[in-house]
């Protein structure tokens, strides 16, 4: 075989669902380019991204991968305009509101990942609420990234090490970090272009199999997360070693 060999064309296949990834990450950008491109104002493509997340959480619940994580507002967004920031608060209000009423049958055990302290006080208790209603189930679990960033986490997780003395141990630091308990995410999607991770679980990523599309999130479906799964699946897996 030569240097450079031909990459495998992609073919859309099925998923094999015994060798799904536990743990899906996924970073849903694109929203305000999707609005863009129609016109509207960017807040309408957050609307639509929300929606997306929906889908795209029942179907991985309905497939069987076990968590999913996204990020939905970093330390960073705080930059964006007021009317944009409080749409994508709304969002979350509402989503938690929804979530709420549906968790006896959903069963969706939902996380939060991020400094939560500085949101309102309405979106605190939501928050606090789903936490403790969905803190018993044991099936799906969706995490939500909420003021988060992947350096403040790490540096919360040292200082925390720090004032209980623990030594500094990948183990010690991983119990520490909101994610603690958690398997590291196995597949992590970029939807909307961009080949970075923008500050995202950058302790949990160390191995993770990174999927770009260019697709923006609004207009991410079930299909593209099949696609997804399915080049992660073609993957060869080798943490370091040799196979
Ligand atoms: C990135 O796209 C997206 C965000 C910063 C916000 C994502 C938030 C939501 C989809 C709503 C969250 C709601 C729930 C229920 C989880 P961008 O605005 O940076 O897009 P652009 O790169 O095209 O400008």
């Amino acid at each position: 075989m030569g240097l450079f060999t031909k990459k495998t064309p992609h073919t859309a296949g099925e998923v094999d669902r015994s060798r799904l990834p536990r743990h899906i990450a996924v970073i849903m950008d694109g929203n305000g380019r999707w609005a863009k491109k129609r016109g509207l104002p960017r807040t309408a493509g957050h609307k639509v991204g929300a929606e997306v997340f929906r889908d795209i959480a029942t179907y991985c619940k309905e497939l069987g991968v076990e968590y999913l994580t996204v990020y939905a507002f970093s330390t960073e967004n705080w930059k964006r305009p007021a009317d944009e920031v409080s749409t994508i608060m709304g969002l979350l209000e509402q989503y938690l509101h929804e979530a709420i009423d549906t968790m006896e049958k959903d069963h969706i055990r939902l996380r939060f990942f991020g400094d939560m302290s500085v949101l309102s006080p309405e979106l605190q208790a939501l928050a606090h609420r789903t936490d403790d209603i969905s803190a018993h189930y044991d099936g799906f679990q969706a995490n939500i990234c909420l003021n988060y960033g992947g350096r403040a986490e790490l540096l919360r997780a040292a200082q925390r090490c720090a004032e209980r003395g623990l030594d500094w141990t990948e183990e010690n630091l991983s119990a520490n970090m909101y994610s603690a308990g958690i398997p590291d995410p196995e597949l992590v999607i970029r939807p909307g272009g961009e080949m970075r991770l923008s500050n995202f679980l950058l302790w949990q990523c160390a191995y993770s199999e990174l999927y770009f599309c260019d697709t923006l999130w609004p207009d991410f479906t079930r299909q593209e997360l099949d696609k997804a799964i399915i080049d992660y699946q073609r993957r060869d897996r080798r943490f370091g070693g040799v196979k």
